[in-house]
Parts: structure tokens; sequence; C-alpha cells
């Protein structure tokens, strides 16, 4: 038997973890996801009022493994989250609420009612491209200063551990890494989706509803890798800090698991593929992360993660 066990400033029983916005902010299916077999699920982002979301559509999918969403942050708002939350018995693995919010002002209260309902660790999506309704206008998480502030701001508030959700819409990743690092991110994941736009040629009109909107899916997956490679040669060399990594984009295999790690990813998540092979496709990733590991010698994640990292930096200057 190999240890998948895993570590994001929390132990989890395995790296894989359910993304936000996919499923997650109501009693049933958290329960649903709980028994998928996930180490940790990120809740859908939610905001301090109920927000419901951008006109439709709001997904679609483009091609195979080319998926565009501007789902606009629907959600219960924080007062109904936390009542359905009751309403959860126990279950067996970390639930990591996602904060998203108009302002500073605003992720600092949402977090702190969430510590104050118990919660330990929660993700901070600044980095959602079309949060503002038809509007092409940068993001926090494409803001160096609102970065910070915002970071700031919650960690000032709370002593929750903070992962904080990197835009992949950046010149320099590195950078918005560092700062949110020195903010008080205890982890960073990355990354959220890729600014996209998609155009009807029959209708001869953006297809979104919100025009605006994200690309996610397996089409993203090797520029994801990429951005996690920046962030990760810059912790090798000590240029920043080193804080847990959870690597997202376009993940669907176990070898695509397999490969995030090697590239210095302490978890992965997985989000869109869930609308190509359902919750099922944690059993069947661990499965096949197992038989990886176990064909190639590998006892636990650590033996191998980071190792595609180590030989980046010895053959690039
Ligand atoms: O539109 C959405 O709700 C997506 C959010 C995100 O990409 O973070």
């Amino acid at each position: 038997m190999v240890d998948l066990s895993a570590d994001i400033g929390i132990p989890l029983k395995n790296p894989l973890i359910l993304t936000s916005g996919i499923l997650g902010s109501s009693a049933h299916l958290l329960k649903r996801v709980a028994s998928s077999g996930a180490g940790a699920l990120i809740t859908k982002s939610i905001t301090e009022d109920p927000r419901v979301g951008h006109e439709n559509p709001t997904v679609i999918e483009v091609s195979e493994g080319l998926i565009l969403n501007a789902m606009g942050l629907p959600n219960p708002g924080v007062d109904i989250f936390l009542n359905e939350l009751e309403t959860l018995e126990a279950v067996n693995l970390p639930i990591i609420p996602s904060v998203a919010g108009y302002s500073e002002d605003e992720f600092g209260r949402v977090a702190s009612r969430l510590e104050d309902a118990g919660f330990r660790i929660i993700e901070l999506n600044i980095s959602c491209p079309h949060s503002t309704a038809l509007s092409s206008k940068k993001v926090i998480a494409q803001d160096i200063d609102k970065t910070r502030r915002v970071v700031n701001a919650v960690r000032s508030v709370t002593s929750l551990k903070l992962i904080v959700k990197l835009s992949p819409n950046v010149t320099d990743i590195v950078e918005f890494a560092d700062v949110a690092i020195k903010a008080g991110a205890d982890a960073l994941s990355l990354i959220n989706t890729i600014e996209a736009l998609e155009v009807d040629p029959y209708v001869e009109a953006p297809v979104l509803g919100n025009v605006f909107g994200g690309q996610s899916g397996p089409s993203i997956r090797c520029i994801a890798q990429r951005k996690l490679t920046d962030i990760a040669l810059a912790m090798w060399k000590g240029e920043i800090e080193r804080v847990p990594l959870i690597g997202v984009g376009g993940v669907r295999t176990p070898k695509d698991v397999f490969r995030f790690l090697l590239l210095g990813a302490d978890a992965v998540g997985i989000g869109s593929s869930i609308l190509y092979e359902d919750l099922a496709i944690f059993e069947d990733v661990i499965e096949g992360l197992e038989q990886i590991m176990t064909d190639k010698g590998y006892d636990m994640l650590d033996e191998f993660r980071g190792k595609v990292i180590s030989q980046i930096l010895d053959m690039t200057i």
C-alpha cells in the first residue's frame, strides 16, 4: 500500500482536492463529494450577500476539453451557506470554504464569520476573471496592490489558514505569489481560469451571456503547469518563501496528477473534468496514482514531489 497523505497547512488523506466553483454549496452536494474519495473539497465561492450570477448561457463546451464559463459567482450568501452546513452530518474530509467579495472589508467580514463558525482554513478567490457582470475590467488578482490589501485585510482579522487563488492572467505570476505570501497567505492555489471569449458565427454575437468568460478543462493543463513551475522555481531558488502549492488546471487523469506533483505541487485540484467523468474521477485517479507509484517503486509522495523542478533548475538559466 502506498501512502498518499499530503499537507497544505492541514493534513489530507490524499492530494486530490475538489476545486471551487464546481459543486459544493448545498449540504446534499457536499455529502456526495465527501464520499467520492477526494482528500478535501473547496466550496463554491461565498460572498456576504446572495448573488444570482450572470445571464445564461453561463457554461459552454467549445470543443472537447475546452470549457468556457461565466457563472458570476452565484451563491446563497454566507448566512444561508452556514445554515445549510448545519444540516450536514459530520463528513470525513476537510471542507474549505472559498470566499469572494467586492472589497477587502467584505472578504474580511465573510472570513470572520467562517472562522466563528468553526472553519480552520479558507481559500480567497481573488481571481475570478469575470466577477463583475459584463465587465472586461481587471480583477483583484491582476492588481498587485489590491492583492496585497485583500490578503492583508483577511490576515489581520482572522487566524485562519489562508489559501490564495492566483490568476494566470498576469505578466508575472511569481510577483503575485510573493505579495500574497508576504501579506499572509499560508498556501497558494493556481491557476484560476484563463480570460476567454467565444463568438457564435451564425448569430454573429458572443456566446456567453456575460460576453467575457474563463477557459478551463484539459486544454489549459500545460499552461497551469508552466505557471506552477514559475512559482516552484522561485521557491526552490529561495527567491520567494516556500508555502504549499495546490496545482489546478485541466487535471483529468492519474498521469496529470503525477505531473503536477513532479512539478512541486503539494496537492492537486480537480474541477472541470468532473463534467466529463463525474465524481467517480476521484476514486479512478487515486487508483491510477497508486498504480503509477507502485510501478515506479515509490511509497510516498515526498519521494518524487518536485523531482522535475530539480531537473529544470539544473537545465535552465
Ligand atoms: O463565474 C464564476 O463563478 C467563476 C468563478 C471563478 O472562476 O473563480
